[in-house]
């Protein structure tokens, strides 16, 4: 088994279907929808992405989010762009303004670069949403559905340790598959998968050096409305 066929490990008939393409000599894996450009952003454009984003983080520090039940998250969040989406006892939404008051950031130029070339040449997104990943931090499966408008993908970049992305369909509870995303992958959440259930089990902690403080960051782009 080659390195990219390793970190395929869906059940059932996906494992059937031939996954793997490839887009502009790049390998691209596609499962349930979700289309995985292994090794999209190689080593110099993550720790320039990861620089960007320290500025990201300046502006708009990362917080300690909860849910609308009053959940702790266990990721920490922060956004750039026109909007950020935001959580706490208030419910799931999105906001012009950090909780502390100041606007977003602007998103990073390389996030929008990528944005258009995988996602959409003339219709910028509205949110990059910034998740931190520290020492057994997860994401349940969740669909991302505050936005007004389908019909643009979701772009998710990883950066950091290795983590299991857990993918399902549009009803919970269905068949899921995973894939090992590692630094650099980006996924392009479009079409059928738009609107399926994923989530995050969980990180490698420590299995990537981009990040010296250890951990992952993802980012997603939306467009709002
Ligand atoms: C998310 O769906 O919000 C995060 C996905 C990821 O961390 O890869
Ligand atoms: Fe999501």
């Amino acid at each position: 088994m080659d390195r990219l066929t390793k970190v395929f490990h869906a059940p059932g008939p996906v494992r059937a279907s031939r996954p793997w393409g490839e887009q502009q000599g790049r390998p691209v894996l596609t499962v349930k929808g979700f289309e995985i450009h292994k090794g999209r952003l190689d080593p110099a454009a993550q720790a320039a992405l990861v620089e960007e984003l320290r500025a990201v983080a300046v502006a708009a520090p990362f917080v300690a989010p909860v849910t609308p039940s009053g959940k702790a998250m266990s990721v920490r969040m922060t956004a750039a762009g026109r909007l950020g989406w935001v959580t706490d006892r208030k419910g799931y939404r999105y906001e012009p303004r950090h909780p502390s008051g100041a606007p977003w950031p602007p998103i990073p130029a390389a996030v929008l670069a990528l944005w258009r070339e995988l996602c959409a040449p003339d219709r910028a997104p509205d949110c990059c949403l910034v998740n931190y990943y520290g020492k057994g931090a997860r994401m349940g499966l969740h669909r991302d559905a505050d936005e007004g408008d389908f019909a643009w993908p979701v772009l998710s970049v990883s950066l950091g340790d290795p983590a299991r992305f857990r993918m399902g369909g549009t009803e919970r509870g269905g068949p899921t598959a995973s894939v090992l995303l590692e630094s650099g992958d980006v996924v392009v959440m479009g079409g059928p998968a738009r609107l399926a259930y994923h989530g995050i089990d969980g990180i490698r902690f420590g299995g990537s050096s981009l990040l010296p403080q250890g951990g992952r960051i993802n980012l997603t782009c939306r467009v709002v409305a």
